[in-house]
């Protein structure tokens, strides 16, 4: 059943996912985190998608935030569990096990920010907006805004964003690390495949493991980062593509990674 808010399409071992509500900047709905977490099951079981790369449909939003109109009315409980809700989908997106790429085409506010800061990578064209304007709204953010935001800028870059609520051009953006790289709007995607590409090519295992001790050592103390990163290391030893790297380097050709 294809969605109604969602496009999935699947090439060369790269899944792009397009949020289609263009006429409201492809705000997220119920129905759309809906549409997201079951996208996201399906993505994580598929072994053959490798990397997965987000978007939003037009040329002027990424994803404009939460769908206002749908959550004005909440009550307090009701509220709070909206903000679990969609931080239990922005969760699969950072431990889905494979990497991903906000392809950031226009504003990306609030939920929208949010969802980007949970890939692994971000990439914006030059007149995307990023911020988390739920100040002005007399809310604070509920997609984790509040900590993953420091946790990539900084305590003082992420407070003047969520203080002021203000957006920051794509410039602005790369220039305090919350994008890696500004590209053309017509390269966009295929410099976000290109990407995908060049981490295609390495053992799947070791690219996992990469995504693991990162995710989880940086909400760690050094100490337990440490080990964790030595136990993953340990673990590529017992991989076959382990061997076969290294066999391709010594034999010098490029390495045939399967994946065990
Ligand atoms: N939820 C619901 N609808 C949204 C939306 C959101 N987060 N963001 C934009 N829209 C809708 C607008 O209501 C408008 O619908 P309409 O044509 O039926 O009036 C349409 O998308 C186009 O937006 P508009 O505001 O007319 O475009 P703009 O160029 O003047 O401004 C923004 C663009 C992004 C600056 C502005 O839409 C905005 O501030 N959106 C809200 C961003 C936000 O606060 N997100 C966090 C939510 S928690």
């Amino acid at each position: 059943m294809p969605y109604e808010n969602l496009l999935l399409e699947t090439t060369e071992s790269i899944a792009l996912v397009t949020f289609q509500r263009p006429k409201v900047l492809n705000a997220l709905n119920n129905k759309t985190l809906a549409e997201l977490e079951d996208c996201l099951e399906k993505l994580r079981q598929d072994d053959s998608v490798r990397v997965v790369i987000f978007t939003g449909a037009g040329d002027r939003a990424f994803v404009a935030g939460a769908d206002i109109g749908e959550f004005a009315s909440h009550s307090q409980s009701q509220a709070r569990d909206f903000s679990m809700c969609g931080q239990a989908v922005f969760n699969s997106i950072e431990t889905l096990g494979k990497p991903t790429i906000a392809a950031i085409n226009g504003y990306a506010l609030g939920g929208g920010c949010e969802m980007a800061l949970a890939c692994s990578m971000r990439i914006a064209t030059p007149s995307s907006r990023l911020g988390l304007p739920e100040v002005k709204l007399g809310i604070i953010p509920g997609y984790g805004g509040t900590q993953r935001l420091p946790r990539l800028v900084g305590k003082g870059v992420a407070l003047e964003m969520i203080l002021t609520g203000e957006p920051v051009t794509a410039e602005e953006a790369l220039r305090v690390g919350l994008v890696n790289r500004i590209v053309p709007a017509d390269d966009l995607i295929p410099v976000a495949k290109a990407l995908a590409k060049k981490i295609i090519v390495n053992a799947p295992i070791a690219v996992h493991y990469c995504l693991e001790a990162v995710h989880q050592g940086l909400d760690e103390t050094l100490d337990q980062g440490l080990l964790l990163e030595s136990t993953l290391f340990g673990m590529t030893f017992a991989t076959e593509d382990m061997r076969e790297g290294v066999k391709a380097f010594i034999e010098k050709r490029p390495a045939r990674f399967t994946g065990r």
